[in-house]
Order: structure tokens, then C-alpha cells, then sequence
């Protein structure tokens, strides 16, 4: 396994993390991203990830590689910067070629904007997309955003990949107004690894490894006022992680209060904090005293947490449990299954028929996409949505007939 300082000493240069389509989705670290790679199964299974977010809300995003006959496949692509290009070299040439790439999500545009680029990359291996692929504000044709349709082929539709060794799950069709929800998950017998995009995650409360390359998100969201500066802490990791994922599971989380400018501004720009590194003091959040309580919930102890992340639940399945439920029946039932690689957070996660049908008692044990306590922004969007009429009030009425 190569480790974090692997990474710091044979690329210390920056300019190998570079990475120049940022402005096509500008998040946080725009231009410059560091990759942690790992082994997370031998001879079988590997991770590279970065982080990716808006206002330092910069959570780990995951392309993982798998072993397949002849060569490898890589799923839910990430920006191919020179150092993730020189470690996948290495890969290929202890274990084969890169013969396939997998988008197997229809709406993740966080794993979509990078496709085109890591295709160049490679140039013969065959390009599997989840159908129904949409890019916002604009839909354009795949060949228009750089995804080229002669080397390209739709799962399901047009086959499956290395279905000799692997077993393809969809979650959806789903109609969420703006386009199409689905995602494909992939079962890698050899490694008993299930690969997931978006709909299942793992979280817990230590902080992930990749934040040792850049603990800013960290140290800027641990902080209760903006004029203090950023310091780094074992404690002040932990509190600006468990503040992340707060942020990234329910976009204004209920323990949140937005100050008024003008006791933003009081603390802005004052000495120590004059940088763009802490937006000169600029700190548009006020937490209240037990915003702990709500982030315990979601982070696990010892061992990731396996959820259904909130934003999900209440944004794409509020009236879509039952197709949830029908992919997690499916999944439950895989003989083999160990572990859950998914595209966010944790890098693996011990998974099984025992700990997913654990899941859905969990869910079945509180009200299914409630507006309430930390739900209540999403619960409120959600309406806002349904009631101007932009998400449908059946999600699958679309895909029938
Ligand atoms: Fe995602």
C-alpha cells in the first residue's frame, strides 16, 4: 500500500496536482488536487481520492479500480492529474491495461465533468455510461461535452461489463424534474466488494485520511467566529469533519444560524485572518450550542456509519422509498458480499445481508423524509419544488408503459 508520504515524496510538485477544467465546475480546491491513493483490497481493489466542495464544505470524492480479466476498470471518474496519472501507470503495469470506464451515475455531476478527460487519457479502453445522462443549466449531446459516442456504450441497453465477474444493480429510473436519477451499482465478486455512487455512504467520526494532504476545510469550519485565526488540532479536526458532513447531508443544517451581515462584517478582515486562505475573516455561520447532538447521528463510532445520505432521502426518494428499498432488497440477497466501496466518504466499509437489512429497520424505525428538526430546510426545498411544479409527484410515472 502506498501511503500518505508516498504521495509527498515522490510528487512534491505541485504542478503534478494541477488540474486546468476547474472552471467547468468551480468547488473548492479549484486548480491544485491532491490525490491519496490506496490499496483497500490486495491485488484487487484500489482508491484514489480528492476532496471536492463549495466554501471549504470539501468532502472526499472516490474513483475506485478494480481488477477484471485482461486489464482494469475504473468507476465514477476523477480529475486525471498527472500524479493520479503516473500511480494508474504503475497499476497497469503490475496488473494490465485500463480496458473500461464506468460513469454509472445519470446526475452526479461531480463525477461526470471529469469522463472526457481521463477517456483522453486512455485511449482504447470503452467507455459504459448509466443512460440518461443530462448536464445542467444546458442538455447538450454527449459528443458537445467531450464523450465521445463511437467508443461509448449504455448499460443495460447496450450490455454489461465484465459480467462474467460482475453483477449490475440499478437504483431508478427515477424523474426528479430537472432530469433523470439513477445509478448502477456494481457487484465485484472476486473482491466481494459492491461499488456505490452517491445512494449508500459510510461516515465516521475521525477524520478521513485525505485531509492530511489539506486539513484547510477542516480548521477554516472549526471555528465559531471569523475573526479567529485557523489552527490545527486533533480536536479542531474533528469538529470542523463532523461540521463537513453536517453541511454536506442536509445543506443548512437545523443547528445552523446565519448571523446578519453586519455582525459578519464586525468580525471580518481583523489581523490573523487577513488572508485568502480564512476568506479574510469572512464567516457567515453562527452554530448553536448543541449542534454535537445532530452530527453523532451520523458519524460512526470506531467504524463508518452505513446511511442513506439525508440529502438524498429527502431531495430524490421522498416518494421513491419503495424503489430504494427494492434495490436494497437486491443487495442484501448478494452472496459474497463484504465490503461497500462508495464514490463519498469512507473508503470501504464492512458490508453485508446482515448490515444492510440492519439499515432498512433503521429506516423503517423513524418517519421516511420528514421535514422536521435537521430535515426541515430539505423538507422545505422539497415543497418549494413540488409545489411550482419542477419535481413530479410520482418519480416514475415517466419510465412506465
Ligand atoms: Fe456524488
Amino acid at each position: 500500500m502506498k501511503s500518505i508520504e508516498y504521495i509527498k515524496e515522490s510528487f512534491p510538485n505541485s504542478s503534478d496536482q494541477s488540474w486546468p477544467w476547474w472552471p467547468l465546475l468551480p468547488l473548492y480546491p479549484y486548480g491544485r488536487r491532491r490525490t491519496l491513493f490506496k490499496e483497500i483490497i490486495p491485488k484487487q481493489v484500489w482508491s484514489f481520492e480528492q476532496t471536492q466542495g463549495l466554501y471549504y464544505v470539501a468532502v472526499p470524492v472516490r474513483l475506485t479500480v478494480a481488477k477484471v480479466p485482461g486489464g482494469l476498470m475504473l468507476i465514477n471518474p476523477l480529475p486525471p492529474t498527472l500524479e493520479l496519472q503516473k500511480i494508474l501507470k504503475d497499476l497497469e503495469a503490475k496488473y494490465g491495461e485500463v480496458l473500461t470506464i464506468v460513469l454509472p451515475t445519470a446526475s452526479g455531476l461531480e463525477h461526470k465533468i471529469s469522463l472526457p478527460s481521463l477517456a483522453r487519457v486512455f485511449p482504447k479502453a470503452s467507455i459504459w455510461l448509466c443512460e440518461g445522462q443530462w448536464s445542467f443549466p444546458f442538455n447538450l449531446p454527449l459528443d458537445l461535452i467531450g464523450i465521445s459516442s463511437s467508443r461509448t456504450k449504455f448499460l443495460f441497453k447496450d450490455g454489461l461489463p465484465h459480467s462474467e465477474i460482475c453483477d449490475w444493480h440499478s437504483l431508478g429510473p427515477l424523474d426528479i424534474g430537472l432530469g433523470r436519477f439513477q445509478e448502477v451499482a456494481c457487484f465485484h465478486k472476486p473482491s466481494g466488494a459492491l461499488f456505490v455512487t452517491d445512494a449508500l455512504v459510510g461516515i465516521e467520526e475521525e477524520p478521513p485520511a485525505i485531509y492530511e494532504l489539506d486539513p484547510t476545510p477542516l480548521l477554516f469550519h472549526s471555528r465559531d467566529r471569523g475573526d479567529q485565526p485557523l489552527v490545527d488540532s486533533l480536536e479542531a479536526r474533528r469538529r470542523g469533519w463532523a461540521r463537513l458532513v453536517l453541511f454536506a447531508s442536509f445543506l443548512r443544517p437545523s443547528q445552523l444560524d446565519i448571523p446578519p451581515i453586519s455582525e459578519v462584517l464586525r468580525f471580518s478582515f481583523r489581523s490573523g485572518v487577513r488572508t485568502p486562505k480564512a476568506h479574510f475573516g469572512i464567516f457567515p455561520f453562527a452554530w448553536k450550542e448543541d449542534w454535537e447532538e445532530s452530527a453523532k447521528k451520523l458519524l460512526g463510532k470506531k467504524r463508518p456509519l452505513l446511511q442513506v445520505a439525508p440529502v438524498l432521502e429527502r431531495l430524490i426518494f421522498p416518494r421513491a422509498k419503495e424503489s430504494l428499498f427494492d434495490w436494497l432488497n437486491q443487495l442484501e440477497r448478494l452472496k459474497g458480499l463484504k465490503w461497500l466501496i462508495s464514490a463519498h466518504y469512507s473508503p470501504i466499509v464492512s458490508c453485508d445481508g446482515y448490515r444492510i437489512r440492519d439499515l432498512k429497520k433503521r429506516i423503517e424505525s423513524r418517519p421516511w423524509a420528514d421535514s422536521n428538526d435537521d430535515y426541515k430546510f430539505l423538507g422545505g426545498v422539497d415543497k418549494l419544488l413540488l409545489k411550482f411544479g419542477v419535481v413530479p409527484t410520482d418519480p416514475l410515472k415517466a419510465f412506465k408503459d
